[in-house]
């Protein structure tokens, strides 16, 4: 039985990549598409999910709005990496269609109308997580999985931070959110820098090329989108398809659990997830493990789920 998907996105280049793998992936029943203010503002976020499910033919899939800023701050938007309309300022049509409601409101709706059965992948700021979990105590208990795009937690050489030298973007966004969704004792399993930076998952300007000539209509699209990331990055990253492969086959990540908090008030390290790997050894502030964290990505079968489900079609 295909498993009942979520997703929860802030579209976002990579962010309509993962919209069309979860379309496109058989395993994944997807019951609808929850947006949130992230890479962009939430208004361009839910025009985002439209336009590029306009494209692929899916308008069936059910939209939702979700929150329009993180819990504390203001929200900061990237056009540096997502161009000022968030998908790089590609020529495809907008659609006048309304969400079909609330996204936490949904959230909290379908937990419940199918305990222990929905997988939340999360690609952007948690916020919408969070604030389901406010509203609804019992929330964390009903939720299956929660999967979340997210973090740097030092397990890997690439696992550092992106939008501050220490915090990746999506926790950067909104981390009381994040540390409301960690404590909240859900299955979470995060992916991180550690492994979405990794080479092996990344597009190389060879592959970008080769994308362009043979990924058909996606293939095309994608290369459109990418145009101005290309020159600002020698390779483009798949975060949230990384992030998502994980509801659609167990074997591409693997995954520790390990206490992981997020900090709230270091000047320079707002918004860090600090991870405690140390063994055996006695030592302060040792909580038991709350979270999964994947520490390695088979980048061979990620590309080849890419080229089967995105780019060849
Ligand atoms: C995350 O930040 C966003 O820009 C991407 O869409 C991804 O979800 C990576 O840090
Ligand atoms: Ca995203």
């Amino acid at each position: 039985m295909p498993n009942k998907i979520i997703l929860d996105t802030d579209p976002g280049i990579d962010d309509a990549l993962a919209i069309i793998l979860a379309v496109n992936s058989p395993e994944i029943e997807l019951i609808g598409i929850t947006t949130t203010y992230g890479n962009v503002e939430i208004e361009k976020a839910v025009r985002n999910t439209f336009r590029i499910l306009n494209f692929i033919g899916r308008l069936d899939v059910p939209v939702y709005r979700g929150a329009y800023k993180p819990i504390i701050e203001e929200p900061h938007t990237i056009d540096v990496i997502h161009g000022s309309d968030g998908l790089g300022d590609i020529d495809i049509p907008a659609v006048d269609m309304e969400p079909a409601g609330d996204a936490v409101e949904f959230m909290i709706k379908a937990v419940n109308m199918y305990p222990h059965e929905i997988t939340i992948v999360s690609i952007g700021p948690l916020t919408n997580l969070a604030l389901a979990i406010l509203i609804d105590p019992e929330f964390p208990n009903k939720v299956g999985k929660i999967i979340s795009m997210g973090g740097a937690f030092g397990l890997t050489p690439y696992g550092y931070g992106n939008d501050t030298p220490v915090a990746e973007f999506n926790i950067y966004s909104d981390p009381e959110a994040a540390k409301i969704v960690y404590d909240s004792g859900a299955e979470v399993y995060a992916i991180g820098l550690d492994v979405t930076n990794n080479p092996k998952t990344m597009v190389s300007p060879e592959e970008r090329e080769k994308i362009r000539v043979e990924g058909g209509r996606i293939g095309k699209l994608f290369y459109e989108m990418t145009r101005s990331l290309a020159k600002l990055s020698h390779g483009i990253h798949l975060h949230d398809p990384v992030a998502l492969s994980y509801a659609i086959d167990r074997e591409i990540l693997s995954f520790k659990k390990y206490w992981v908090t997020v900090e709230l008030v270091g000047r320079y390290t707002r918004g860090q997830t600090i991870l405690d790997r140390r063994e055996g050894l006695p030592g302060f502030l040792r909580e038991t493990p709350n979270i999964y964290v994947a520490y390695d990505v088979d980048g061979d079968a990620f590309k080849k789920l890419m080229w089967n489900r995105v780019f060849s079609r």
